[in-house]
């Protein structure tokens, strides 16, 4: 079965989570979209989990697109979440043009990570029909300006800021919002606040989804790894295709993530 926006929209109103892995190429995007995986995100993570760059800024389009259109070929069925790298949305025609050849890729949807400057784009791309998915908090493409991966909304005035950025991205016809590296309580006040689904990485067990990058869930991310990632390795029969669909049963479940692979 193919899973389009509308399976994910009705899984949340049915009060059903959904999985979410990033793949990179053909074989994996086979396996992760076989394990029953609604949703592939084809991310600039890729700079740093394929490319051992040091962060997701050197990015550029023509590696997302090549990308793309590898996870198109190997995917079976899960709906392709294609990321805008950095700078590629610095004004409305550059921004079409990047989302159109992210879709003409094989992407189903794009990701951008962006905040309230971000509204008239995001409305713009829905009428156009490109759906994205908003990614708030801890945005990768900001670190320098975040002064490292720190955890976003611990005081009032960020918290409100992205509550409010949550809702007028819905407002504008945002499809699914993703936010990475909150408190949990924060997600607990998105969840309240806005009707589409939400996808969280380091963001509690309060969404309808969850994301993390496929080599961290494999176990492969050399040095320490972040508090919200778990190795799902020994969870599963011991083979890749095992610890996929073990990720995906834990999210589906309400398993993964605990509270203990949130921030407070
Ligand atoms: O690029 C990526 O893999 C991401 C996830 C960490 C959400 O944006």
């Amino acid at each position: 079965m193919n899973i389009t926006l509308s399976t994910l929209n009705k899984l949340k109103s049915e009060g059903q989570k959904f999985s979410c892995l990033t793949a990179y190429d053909a074989t994996f995007a086979n396996v992760v979209s076989s394990a029953g995986v609604e949703v592939i995100l084809v991310g600039d993570s890729l700079g740093m989990v394929l490319q051992g760059k040091d962060s997701t800024v050197p990015v550029t389009m023509d590696e997302m697109v090549y990308h793309t259109e590898c996870v198109r070929r190997g995917n079976q069925g899960s709906l392709i979440m294609a990321d805008m790298p950095f700078m590629s949305c610095s004004n409305d025609e550059q921004t079409y043009e990047n989302a159109a050849r992210l879709m003409r890729a094989g992407g189903h949807m794009v990701k951008v990570e962006g905040g309230a400057w971000f509204t008239n784009t995001i409305s713009k791309l829905t009428e156009r029909g490109i759906p994205v998915c908003v990614h708030l908090g801890l945005t990768p493409q900001s670190v320098n300006k975040f002064g490292g991966y720190k955890v976003q909304g611990r005081d009032e005035a960020t918290r409100e800021a992205l509550l409010k950025d949550s809702i007028d991205a819905e407002k504008a016809g945002a499809a699914i919002l993703l936010y990475e590296c909150i408190p949990s309580c924060l997600m607990e006040e998105v969840m309240a606040s806005v009707s589409i689904p939400v996808i969280g990485i380091g963001a509690g067990p309060a969404s309808d989804a969850q994301v993390l990058v496929l080599h961290d869930m494999l176990g492969a991310t050399p040095g320490k790894v972040a508090k919200f990632v778990h190795n799902f390795m020994p969870d599963g029969d011991g083979s890749i295709q095992g610890a996929i669909s073990a990720y995906h049963q834990a999210v589906k479940n309400g398993d993964f993530p605990k509270p203990e692979h949130g921030f407070e």
